[in-house]
């Protein structure tokens, strides 16, 4: 059995996140595609697919939403969706299987797994985990991934999988915000060419394509999506948001993390 598993991760927790799943796995080889770097592979001869994100404003990021707009419709492949989330990751589950369902997946689970924020408002106000995922938040994690592996050898058998969306219930979902509004707190950036060495990073971090190096950074305001991936991980911490001029960057998961998800 072979699966593909496609990803956007802007700054690391859930690449982190799908290779954990990838080298928890034991019944399917897994080949993992980085939407946002690599070259993309059709899922065409894969026997299931999978879809990891991030909750962004309570939603997949608009990033992911496009990628599997690209995708052909499919008649009923088995797919699985997976966000991690920094404190509240409200319908972002459903709205992620509800995007992937309308390709013409039949997505049969799905998971939102909370790991470090790296939204600098969210770190600002203080209100998330530090320690995230917990023990109890990765057993229930494993317990997907076991989940998943069910789910494969039951394709392997030939067996029909129950739909996840069937399973929602809908009355509970919160609106996700409207996507006109995802720059609100970001705002139009600016880069401080005192402090910008045109090391380049901005614009290799950035899925959106946002900024081309000319030899400094320059920045296309229509082209960005707020997403904060060049303001959390600029070196010099030389790129000022709307009310934030470099603090409270997330650079991506603590040595510890990666250690703890690489076992
Ligand atoms: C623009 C933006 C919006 C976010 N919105 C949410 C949100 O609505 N709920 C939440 O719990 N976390 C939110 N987060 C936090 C991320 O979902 C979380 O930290 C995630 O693990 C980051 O994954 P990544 O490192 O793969 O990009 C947001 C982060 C960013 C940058
Ligand atoms: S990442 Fe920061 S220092 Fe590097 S080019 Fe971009 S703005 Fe300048
Ligand atoms: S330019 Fe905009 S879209 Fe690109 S990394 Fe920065 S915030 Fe994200």
């Amino acid at each position: 059995m072979k699966g593909i598993i496609y990803y956007y991760s802007s700054t690391g927790n859930t690449k982190l996140a799908v290779n954990y799943l990838k080298n928890h796995i034991h019944n399917a080889e897994i080949v993992l595609c980085d939407i946002a770097n690599d070259n993309i592979i059709e899922c065409d001869s894969y026997d299931f697919v999978g879809f990891a994100s991030f909750a962004e404003y309570l939603g997949p990021p608009t990033l992911m939403k496009r990628f599997i707009e690209t995708l052909s419709l499919q008649n009923g492949k088995p797919a699985f969706v997976l966000n991690t989330y920094g404190r509240f990751t409200g319908p972002t589950q459903i709205e992620f299987a509800k995007q992937v369902d309308a390709r013409g997946f039949k997505v049969v689970a799905g998971h939102s797994l909370i790991m470090p924020m790296n939204y600098p408002p969210m770190k600002r106000k203080g209100k998330h985990s530090t320690s995230e995922p917990s023990p109890k938040e990765m057993s229930n994690y494993d317990r997907f991934i076991a989940q998943i592996e069910r789910s494969i050898t039951q394709i392997e058998e030939g067996e029909d999988l129950k739909p996840l969306l069937r399973t929602f219930s809908l009355k509970k979902l919160v609106p996700s915000m409207a996507r006109d509004k995802v720059k609100k707190d970001f705002g139009i950036q600016q880069i401080d060419q005192e402090k910008c060495v045109n090391c380049g990073n901005c614009a290799r971090v950035c899925g959106y394509n946002a900024i081309e190096m000319n030899p400094n950074p320059v920045v296309n305001h229509q082209k960005c999506n707020g997403c904060w991936a060049c303001y959390n991980t600029c070196p010099k911490k030389a790129i000022n948001a709307k009310s934030f001029k470099g603090e409270y960057q997330y650079k991506g998961p603590s040595k510890e993390l990666v250690d703890r998800m690489s076992k």
